[in-house]
C-alpha cells in the first residue's frame, strides 16, 4: 500500500511517482484519489497514536486529497521502501522519491507499508474488496 500524501498531490507529482513504480515493474492492483477524514486518518496511523507528532501528522494528512494504491510484485514491500527512501527527506539519498522531492520529515511526499501485516491493515482502511483488481 502506497499513499501519495497531500504535499505530493499539491506539487503535481502524482504522475512522476506512479510512473516510477510502473517502470520498476510493480503491478497496480488498486488506485484512487480520496480526501481522508480525520477518523480515517487516525485509524490509518493508529500505531502512532500518542506520539508527539501524531496531531500534526493527522492535520497534514487531512489537508488535501491523497492518492492511494495497492502495488504487487516480487518483494514489493522492501522494493517500494527502497524506492521511497528513509522517512526524513533530508537524509534520503538522491534517486529515491523522498531524496529527490522532500526536504522534511513530516511532509515527505509518500507513505509505504512497512510489513505485509501493516499493508493488509492499511488496505482495509482505504479500499473495499471490489476496488482491488486481480489481473
Ligand atoms: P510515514 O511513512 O507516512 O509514517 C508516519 C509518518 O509520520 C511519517 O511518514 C512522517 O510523515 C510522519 N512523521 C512526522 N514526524 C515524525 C517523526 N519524528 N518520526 C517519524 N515519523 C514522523
Amino acid at each position: 500500500m502506497v499513499l501519495i500524501k497531500p504535499d505530493g498531490v499539491r506539487r503535481r507529482l502524482i504522475g512522476e511517482i506512479i510512473s516510477r513504480f510502473e517502470k520498476k515493474g510493480l503491478k497496480i492492483k488498486a488506485l484512487k484519489m480520496l480526501w481522508l477524514t480525520r477518523e480515517k486518518a487516525e485509524e490509518f496511523y493508529s500505531v502512532h497514536k500518542g506520539k508527539p507528532f501524531f496531531e500534526s501528522l493527522i492535520e497534514f494528512m487531512t489537508s488535501g486529497p491523497i492518492i492511494a494504491m495497492v502495488l504487487e510484485g516480487d518483494k514489493a514491500i522492501s522494493v517500494v521502501r527502497l524506492m521511497i527512501g528513509p522517512t526524513d527527506g533530508r537524509e534520503a539519498p538522491p534517486g529515491t522519491i523522498r531524496g529527490d522531492y522532500a526536504l522534511s520529515k513530516s511532509e515527505n511526499v509518500v507513505h509505504a507499508s512497512d510489513s505485509p501485516e501493516s499493508a493488509e491493515r492499511e488496505i482495509r482502511v482505504i479500499f473495499s474488496e471490489e476496488e482491488i483488481i486481480d489481473w
